[in-house]
This record gives C-alpha cells, sequence and structure tokens, in this order.
C-alpha cells in the first residue's frame, strides 16, 4: 500500500471523491505541510495564520491503480490555475498541492504536471512538493458527506457520478479494438446514468460527419465540416458548450426537444476521428465539469482505437 497527499480545496469533497476511485483503500482527512507541532485545530487552521493545507491522504494499492491515474483524477477535480481559491473556498488552507514522502514520486508526477500546464497554456497553481508533515483532522471532519448526505460540497454533484462512470466504461471497455463497438458501448451507458435526451457519436468520413452509435431519439445522418455545432467542433478541435442551442448560429435541430449541447471531439494522433455530441432538453446543461469529464471519456474511446 502506498500513499500520496492531494490538496484540492476543502477536504469534504476531495475525501468523497478519492474515497469512490477503485484501487484507493483509505482516505483521511488532515492538515498539510503548515508551521511545525503541535497539531493544529481546525479553527487554527482556519486563520490562516498556520500555513496547513486542508490535504487528504490517499493509501491505494500501486497494483490496481498508479499514481499517474491518481494524478490525472485529482486535475479533474481541481482548477489547476486558481490561486488559493477552489470553488466558493478561499484562502491559503484551500491551495492546491501533490505532496509526496519519496523522491521517485516527484519523477512520476512532473510529466503529469508538465502536460497539465501545456493543456491550460499558463503556469498551473499547485504546488508538487514533499510533505513537510501531515497532522489528521478532527473525527468529524472525516467521512463528512457520508456522515451529512447533502452537505456542503464545492464540487458539482456530477463530479461522482462521471468518477463512477469512467471507470465503469473502463472495465467494460477494456483492450477492446473497435472503435465502433467502443463507441456503441459508450453512448448508452453515458446516457443510462447522466439521462440526456440525445447521446451518441458522429464519425468523420471524408468532408462530413457520419452519424454513429447513439441512445435517443432519431437524429440527423450526416453534418458538414464547419456546419453545426457538431461541425464546428471538428473544425475547431475544441470541446463546445452552447447553453442555448437557439443563440448558437447555424445549429442544426435533429430534435426541437434539444435545448443545450455539448460537442466534443476525439482526436487520434492530432486528427479529429468522431464527436460526442450530447444534447439536453434543458437550456444551459452543461458546464466546465461535463468538459472535463467527456473530455476524459473521448480519450478512453479513442485509445487503441
Ligand atoms: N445539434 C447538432 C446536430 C446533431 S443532433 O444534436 C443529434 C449540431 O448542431 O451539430
Amino acid at each position: 500500500m502506498k500513499k500520496i497527499y492531494f490538496a484540492g480545496g476543502c477536504f469534504w469533497g476531495v475525501q468523497h471523491f478519492f474515497d469512490g476511485v477503485d484501487g484507493v483503500s483509505a482516505t483521511r482527512c488532515g492538515y498539510a505541510n503548515g508551521r511545525p507541532g503541535p497539531a493544529p485545530t481546525y479553527e487554527e487552521v482556519y486563520t490562516d495564520n498556520t500555513g496547513f493545507a486542508e490535504t487528504v491522504e490517499v493509501s491505494y494499492d500501486p497494483q490496481r491503480i498508479s499514481l499517474e491515474a491518481l494524478a490525472d483524477l485529482f486535475f479533474c477535480i481541481i482548477d489547476p490555475l486558481s490561486v488559493n481559491r477552489q470553488g466558493h473556498d478561499e484562502g491559503t488552507r484551500y491551495r492546491t498541492g501533490v505532496y509526496f514522502s519519496d523522491d521517485a514520486e516527484r519523477e512520476i508526477l512532473a510529466p503529469v504536471f508538465a502536460s497539465r500546464e501545456k493543456l491550460s497554456g499558463a503556469p498551473l497553481a499547485v504546488e508538487l512538493e514533499p510533505l513537510r508533515n501531515f497532522f489528521p483532522a478532527e473525527e468529524r471532519h472525516q467521512a463528512y458527506l457520508e456522515k451529512n448526505p447533502g452537505g456542503y460540497c464545492h464540487l458539482s454533484p456530477r463530479t461522482f457520478t462521471y468518477l463512477r462512470l469512467y471507470q465503469d466504461l473502463s472495465n467494460l471497455l477494456g483492450d477492446e479494438p473497435d472503435m465502433v463497438a467502443r463507441m456503441s458501448e459508450t453512448a448508452p451507458l453515458i446516457a443510462e446514468r447522466l439521462h440526456f435526451l440525445w447521446t451518441g457519436f458522429y464519425r468523420v468520413a471524408g468532408e462530413e460527419l457520419v452519424l454513429g452509435p447513439f441512445a435517443g431519439p432519431v437524429a440527423c445522418l450526416r453534418i458538414g465540416f464547419g456546419k453545426g455545432v457538431c461541425g464546428t467542433a471538428w473544425k475547431e478541435r475544441r470541446t463546445i458548450v452552447v447553453p442555448d442551442v437557439e443563440k448558437f448560429p447555424g445549429h442544426i435541430a435533429c430534435s426541437s426537444l434539444s435545448r443545450s449541447e455539448i460537442v466534443v471531439p476525439l482526436i487520434i494522433g492530432g486528427e479529429v476521428v468522431a464527436v460526442l455530441d450530447i444534447d439536453s432538453a434543458y437550456e444551459d446543461s452543461f458546464d466546465s465539469t461535463d468538459a472535463v469529464w467527456l473530455g476524459k471519456i473521448a480519450a478512453l474511446v479513442v485509445i487503441s482505437g
């Protein structure tokens, strides 16, 4: 069993998240990298004068999950550019960081940080430092969200649904090499867990997108390059969130029930090979949580595809 320490804002939500990660055997909320002992109280840390960061100690089985995979999941639940603030929580105690006890772990983590920085296009505000000290938090802070269902959590509730979905999908897809089979498994699973109006794929075929596996009402068969939300995501090679489809110039209304939409490109070797398109019957259904996790799902679908 190995241990790694994640500071990702309010530790209640961060602990709840890592409790749901397959391969994690135990978690503890605590205070890390502050002034030397004795152990601080929550109230002392709350003053922001102790230097401690709210931190979760994650014990994991390296045979089941790698340190890279854990760090990658951690980056899905933080805003890595935000300084001393995550969600509504502000202060140095809510700074972000990964703290390790063995220098070999820095070697593993540094490339994860480097690729995240490249993606962000700006210097990360996330610390990568040796663990100087860690004091477990008071019992009332442990498993807080299990003890207080519906209690305060700075993470979007959908985060936890996406985590389970991502892990289940990863197990289901395994090393299946056929990308259409991978898409066919993915679309209904997303639909089943998140109940959107339409969830499916369009594949690049020459100058057009052609309908692929989907769950939901009948849809348009073909979409041109640069046309609609799907064709624009293909052309611009980026995820597009449309809060109100009526305000997106050129939106293609396959279903009159669609009110908002997200389209995520599937990319292999820099080329868009397909898009994942999700429609909702409600306005403003998608935010950065959806963009992050659907991006991760899109990358999972193309693996070995
Ligand atoms: N609305 C999409 C077309 C596909 S359907 O939503 C399934 C678009 O504008 O690209």
